[in-house]
Order: structure tokens, then C-alpha cells, then sequence
């Protein structure tokens, strides 16, 4: 266990997009959307708990300094602390909530897990050792900056925890303005299943899906940055007016030949200009017999849909050598799961 005092876990999905058009530009500077999410069997896991002295700063509605420490099992190319969505959300609910005063709130730090029993940091200025910290742990299982919304399925993950361990009682609606500050796909990622997204990402409608959809998820060996993708989209794009009617139907419907068909991105010319390679790497997937083949959001993450899980394995196997790392996974996932002080 992380912490000390009470701690609540939360497991929580990556997601598709199984259509994304993209509109034009909003006056913001961020681009308008049309896209059908839906979550995946790849999942990150996150415990958030509150280390401090018995009796003395285990509940953080006194309102006291309060440090978000960051712990985590992987290291390579996740984000700083500072930058990493799961720490930016604690910070965002803390302040919306009144349970951390603006001004208490100390810069997250991140941890390098190295095993139980390390718990970490000496405080630093903003709090010595014996001052409260609320400790988020990170156990990373979906791809890092592969668009898969990785970092803001932990930022949803954050959230909900938090909103848990710290007695917010932020409402659904009240998380999901919280979620749209930290992330246009945070949102999404508080609700899970199946869903469609309008505008920056943030206006959802929930969709009818029937079934389950198998899939061969290829991450690519260098990651790519959603802002440089979409800035690679103003460069190279015209808006576009594809609907997302046939992708609705055939999940209605529980036709995958027809998913496969209906699988639509206008984000993969933006990210092909980026990394031509993926271009040979999308047409592998068809090849190996897949129904049908896109880039994952900004990508570079490719997704196969399999007829079934058998498909997608032998999908997999096939395509393994041209990727960082293959997995099989199925959809829709559910949204998070939180249990309370769940043991690892
Ligand atoms: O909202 P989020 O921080 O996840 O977005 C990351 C980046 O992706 C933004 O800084 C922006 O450059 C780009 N973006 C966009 N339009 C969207 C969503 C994201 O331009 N609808």
C-alpha cells in the first residue's frame, strides 16, 4: 500500500477512437471535433492516499498545506510531474473544491517507484516530512503518448479517487468540468463505454453499442505529441464533413465487417505526414487480414479490428516485428472501477 492513512484505487480503460473528424479550428485555438470514443481492455491502475502523522493531517479538509506526490512504475517517457495529467488533476479538483486552499497546493512531485517500503521524498520546502501529502501511485498498463488517452485515463482516475478520498462530493457533472480543464479527453474518460464527442472533445452523447469488438493494438516505437499532430493537420488538412452514421450503425447493429469498413480518422494524414512509416505499417494490418485498420486519436498508435479474438491474435502475431509492442484487447471496457482501499 502507498499510503498510511485511508486510500482508494481505481482501474480505468484506455480509449479508441473509432471515427474522428476533424471540423476546422475554434476560436481557442483547438480544433472541432466529431468522434466516437469508446474505451478497451488496456488499463492503468491508481491509488491515491494520504500519508501524514496519526491524527494529524490524514483528513485534508482542515484545509492544510498539502503536498501531490506522484509515484509511478515506469519511467521512460512519462511526463514530468508538473505536466503529468494525473498530478494536474488532483490540483485542478483540490482548488475547484475548496478541500485544498489555491495557495496550499505544492508543486507535484514525481517518485520513481523502487519498491515497496520506499516512500519517497523528504517534503522539500513545501512541506516537510511529517506534513500530510496526498500520494497518487501509478501502475501504467495502456501506452504512453500513443493517443490512446493514457495520461488522462489516470487524470479520470484521479479524479474520481480523490473525489472519494478527499469528500468532495463533486457530482458527475461537477467532475466533468473539472476533467474538460484538465483535458479534452478527461471527460470521456470519467464516463467510459461508448460515446459521442463534439466540439473540443468535451460535449458527450452516449451511443448504443451492442457486442464486443476484438482488437490488435500496435504501438509504435517513437511516440508522437497531439499538439504537433494537430498542428501537422492545420499544416497538411481541410476540414472535413465526414459523418460518423455508418460507424454508429454498424455498433447498433454489432456488425464488425461493417466497423472495419466505417473506421474513420481524418488525424492519419496529419500524423503520416510525421511518420510516413506508418502508412506501410496500417497497410501490414490489412494484409494480415485485419477488418479493418486506423490510427488511434493523434496517434501513433495503430488499431486492427479482428472478426474475433482468435483473428486478433493471429493478427498480432503476425504484425509483432513491426511495432514497439502488440497487444490484443476487446471493446467496449466499462469506465473506471474504484474499489476502497483494494490490496495490490
Ligand atoms: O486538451 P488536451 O490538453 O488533451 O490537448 C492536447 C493538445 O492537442 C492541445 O494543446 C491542442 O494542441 C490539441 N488539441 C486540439 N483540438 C482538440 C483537442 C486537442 O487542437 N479538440
Amino acid at each position: 500500500m502507498t499510503a498510511d492513512g485511508p486510500s482508494v484505487s481505481v482501474r480505468v480503460p484506455a480509449k479508441l477512437n473509432l471515427f474522428l473528424a476533424v471540423r476546422g479550428r475554434l476560436s481557442d485555438g483547438y480544433h472541432d471535433l466529431v468522434t466516437v470514443m469508446q474505451t478497451v481492455s488496456l488499463f492503468d491502475e491508481l491509488q491515491a492516499g494520504v500519508v501524514g502523522p496519526p491524527g494529524r493531517g490524514h483528513h485534508p479538509a482542515g484545509r492544510r498545506k498539502m503536498r501531490v506526490e506522484l509515484r509511478h512504475d515506469v519511467v521512460d517517457g512519462l511526463p514530468a510531474a508538473s505536466e503529468n495529467l494525473a498530478a494536474r488533476a488532483a490540483v485542478a479538483l483540490g482548488r475547484a473544491s475548496g478541500i485544498l486552499e489555491a495557495d496550499t497546493v505544492a508543486s507535484p512531485q514525481a517518485v520513481p517507484d523502487r519498491g515497496a517500503g520506499d516512500h519517497g521524498t523528504d517534503g522539500g520546502s513545501d512541506g516537510g516530512p511529517h506534513e500530510p501529502r496526498t500520494v497518487l501511485d501509478l501502475r501504467k498498463g495502456i501506452p504512453i503518448a500513443g493517443g490512446m488517452a493514457g495520461g488522462s485515463a489516470d487524470a479520470a482516475a484521479a479524479l474520481v479517487a480523490l473525489n472519494q478520498l478527499w469528500g468532495c462530493d463533486f457530482t458527475g457533472e461537477e467532475l466533468r468540468e473539472v476533467a474538460a480543464e484538465v483535458g479534452s479527453d478527461v471527460p470521456f474518460c470519467l464516463v467510459g463505454g461508448t460515446a459521442l464527442a463534439t466540439g473540443r472533445g468535451t460535449s458527450l452523447a452516449r451511443v448504443l453499442c451492442r457486442g464486443t469488438f476484438h482488437w490488435v493494438v500496435c504501438q509504435a516505437r517513437e511516440p508522437l505529441r497531439t499538439a504537433d499532430v494537430y498542428r501537422s493537420w492545420d499544416q497538411h488538412c481541410r476540414p472535413s464533413e465526414s459523418e460518423p452514421d455508418a460507424v454508429l450503425q454498424a455498433l447498433r447493429s454489432e456488425d464488425d465487417v461493417a466497423l472495419g469498413a466505417a473506421l474513420h480518422n481524418d488525424l492519419e494524414p496529419a500524423a503520416y505526414a510525421l511518420r510516413p512509416e506508418l502508412v506501410e505499417d496500417k497497410a501490414a494490418l490489412l494484409a494480415a487480414g485485419a477488418l479493418g485498420a486506423v490510427l488511434s486519436g493523434s496517434g501513433p498508435t495503430l488499431l486492427a479490428l479482428g472478426s474475433d479474438a482468435d483473428a486478433a491474435r493471429r493478427i498480432a502475431g503476425e504484425v509483432a516485428s513491426r511495432f514497439a509492442r502488440v497487444a490484443v484487447a476487446s471493446s467496449p471496457a466499462g469506465g473506471p472501477d474504484v474499489s476502497d482501499r483494494r490490496a495490490r
